[in-house]
């Protein structure tokens, strides 16, 4: 990896991913702003909440770039945009193709084993997992968590909007391929859902049911080696007891059977021996980021949402990335778990919170790097001829642009998208023209050369 632990870079993530190691990266978590979020500082209803929102997703020149590119090499994601545009708008279409170009270098920069969790809200949810589906393929989708940030809202607040309350956020966890990390996480029980689910008490005060069954379900087929008698108990059917007999006789020893006259013996679950309940995708859990935890920092996310994810799909010293990490929730849950960690914002305010917030809350007072440059690869950089060689097998001996066979002399390399406009010398970078082809694209998009060739009647 090209960057060291505790690094937070305060510049566009695009710029950064860009710079970052293929294959590098054990986790990524995203919460990306959108539209309502977007003009957080400003007071709701204001003109310059207005007016910032009106100039947030129009395109950049290197979204311009970028946007051929997608058109040209990704078409699924591209028509997957282009719906979105039709259905919603041009701002909607703008705001995806930024999304779009962070999420394929987030897809090269994390490993085969890796995790994506991309946290959205139903303004855009639907059309982000549209992108995902297509960046990082539709079998790799493992989880919609839902998430509930809120409850109950202010008096009256319905009958104004005139729509239910919007209680909940999304994250969409994708994987990179089938062989990601996944560790099961549990949920302890509060107080309350313990009396619930453990209802009796033993002459020591231990609490425990008698929920886990001692027999099998007739459903569940013969077991001929589970059918065995002891202490006069046979089981009722061809199914047999839940466990062996060594393991029967062992239980009965530590009292965790209860015998009764007549009737089934039941079997004892202990409340201080239960591991926590699986957790599914829909967390009730995990309140706001209160208190001491607070930053100020608007749109902050709790650490416990973060400590959850991070336990899920990373192990210790595991590198951990936030490319919108915004006060560094990501950051803070990670070192706290002891992961490695990356984080990016654009805001210096970022920047600023991070060591603070690390040496209060983590007690963490070590070198935290924070830098604005762009990292370089430590890839190896092709070796042109050899690559020219590669790419000209590849590409069968014909010109990109006019389609036409050429020797291999009269081919000349270039970078898809410009190197002005961010493209790198990376191989996925790279192809092959024939030297007029070159020269009519010159520091122009794939997609406006294809333009200018069919204009000159070429194609
Ligand atoms: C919703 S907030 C993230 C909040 C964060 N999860 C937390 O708990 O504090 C989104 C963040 O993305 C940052 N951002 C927006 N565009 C960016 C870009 N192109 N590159 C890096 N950061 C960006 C904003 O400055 C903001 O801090
Ligand atoms: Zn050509």
């Amino acid at each position: 990896m090209n960057v060291s632990n505790r690094t937070i870079f305060c510049n566009d993530n695009l710029h950064i991913l860009r710079g970052l190691d293929s294959n590098a990266i054990d986790l990524i978590y995203l919460d990306p702003p959108f539209n309502s979020n977007r003009n957080y500082s400003a007071p709701i209803g204001s003109e310059a909440a207005g007016a910032a929102f009106k100039d947030t997703w129009t395109l950049s020149d290197v979204d311009n770039a970028w946007h051929g590119e997608i058109a040209d090499r990704e078409p699924a994601l591209y028509q997957a945009i282009h719906a979105a545009e039709l259905t919603h708008s041009k701002s909607m279409k703008s705001y995806l193709i930024m999304m779009a170009v962070r999420l394929l270098e987030m897809k090269r920069v994390l490993k085969e084993t890796g995790s994506i969790y991309l946290h959205c809200d139903p303004t855009a949810s639907h059309y982000l997992k549209m992108l995902m589906d297509s960046v990082f393929g539709k079998d790799n989708f493992r989880d919609e968590i839902v998430w509930q940030r809120a409850s109950g809202r202010a008096k009256g607040s319905q009958h104004k909007s005139r729509s239910l309350g919007r209680d909940t956020d999304c994250v969409f966890h994708y994987s990179k391929s089938k062989d990601f990390i996944h560790n099961t996480v549990t949920q302890t029980l509060t107080e309350a859902e313990i009396l619930v689910k453990f209802p009796h008490t033993d002459s020591s005060g231990r609490r425990y049911n008698t929920n886990t069954p001692l027999f099998c379900q007739p459903s569940m087929g013969d077991r001929p080696n589970l059918c065995y008698e002891y202490k006069g108990v046979r089981n009722p059917h061809p199914s047999g007891w839940r466990v062996s007999k060594e393991k029967l006789i062992e239980m009965d020893k530590t009292c965790d059977i209860i015998w009764r006259e007549g009737k089934r013996p039941l079997r004892k679950s202990y409340a201080d021996q239960y591991k926590g309940k699986p957790i599914g995708n829909l967390w009730t859990d995990i309140p706001i980021a209160a208190g001491n935890e607070r930053t100020g920092y608007p749109t902050q996310k709790p650490i416990a949402l973060l400590d959850r994810i991070i336990k899920a799909s990373t192990n210790k010293d595991e590198t951990v990335l936030d490319p919108f990490c915004g006060c560094a929730t990501t950051c803070v849950a990670a070192e706290r778990l002891q992961r490695q960690w990356i984080g990016i914002d654009i805001s210096p305010k970022a920047t600023e919170l991070v060591k603070h917030r690390l040496e209060k809350e983590v007690g963490f007072f070590g070198k935290v790097t924070s830098r604005d440059d762009i990292p370089k690869r430590s890839e190896k950089l092709p070796n042109w001829t050899t690559h020219k060689h590669t790419l000209y097998g590849k590409q069968e001996g014909t010109c990109n642009g006019c389609q036409t066979h050429f020797p291999f002399r009269n081919m000349t390399v270039d970078h898809i998208v410009p190197q002005k406009a961010g493209g790198t010398d990376h191989e996925d970078n790279l192809q092959l023209l024939c030297g007029a082809c070159n020269s009519t694209k010159g520091t122009g998009t794939q997609a406006e050369l294809i333009a200018k060739l069919k204009e000159q009647g070429v194609l």
